[in-house]
């Protein structure tokens, strides 16, 4: 039998909500990998009485952790573990892209914080090059837009405004804008993410070069993978 995604990404959460322990100061990622992860700790809070306390990447996570009765705080200091999603994951490097969600920002920050970063996923977002299948989000202050996508097209990533409607631009939980790009660029993955970050406007990439743990991958046949 064939695992479905959500089979995958559900088998991914569970294995990924075994690392935590009593004590621990998690991060809370984004999408809806994250929200099976989210299900599978509030069952072992009840179950073992855990003690945790959270920090989440988005409103929305935040929001989601709320209704389970997981609360969260603002991020001060390092953090035993942090658990998200991504929409790449390069095998071999662990390198990433993330942010098709929009909560890039965020999740960078509490990546950067955090002693140990594990990424969830189902097998469809392992790639061998990253930029196959998604387009690489990059987070721009909202001024200058146009001339921040021309700056960024500039060095071989031509993108388009994420729009929410026909009319109006997609905004971030900081008030920012995403501009979701091709990579038709040769540039290894973190030359590509320090070079973004020279161009005045551009907030964040969605590049996750540096500290990405582990990954752990539902695969297909029902199995999970780990990737350390
Ligand atoms: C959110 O901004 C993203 O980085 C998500 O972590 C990513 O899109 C993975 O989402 P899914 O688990 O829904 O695929």
């Amino acid at each position: 039998m064939i695992a479905t995604p959500d089979q995958q990404k559900r088998a991914a959460a569970r294995e990924a909500a075994l690392l935590v322990e009593t004590g621990m100061y998690l991060g809370l990622g984004t999408g809806s990998t994250v929200e099976y992860f989210l299900d599978a700790l509030s069952e072992r809070i009840k179950a073992e009485s855990l003690s945790i306390t959270c920090v989440a990447t988005s409103l929305v996570t935040e929001r989601r952790a709320a209704e389970l009765g997981i609360g969260v705080v603002p991020l001060s200091g390092m953090l035993d573990l942090a658990i998200d999603g991504a929409d790449e994951v390069e095998f071999g490097t662990l390198h990433l892209i993330k942010g098709l969600g929009g909560a890039l920002l965020r999740e960078k920050q509490i990546a950067e914080s955090a002693r140990q970063f594990v990424v969830i996923a189902d097998e469809s977002k392992l790639v061998r090059r990253l930029g196959e299948r998604t387009p690489l989000p990059v987070e721009i202050v909202d001024f200058a837009v146009e001339r921040t996508i021309a700056r960024i097209g500039d060095i071989g990533l031509p993108g388009v405004l994420r729009m929410s409607d026909a009319a109006t631009p997609y905004r971030t939980d900081n008030g920012n804008r995403i501009v979701d790009c091709t990579m038709a660029v040769a540039m290894t993955p973190p030359v590509l993410e320090a070079t973004l970050k020279t161009i005045a406007g551009v907030v964040e990439t969605g590049l996750f070069t540096h500290g990405c743990a582990a990954a752990i991958i539902g695969m297909t046949d029902g199995s999970t993978r780990r990737f350390d």
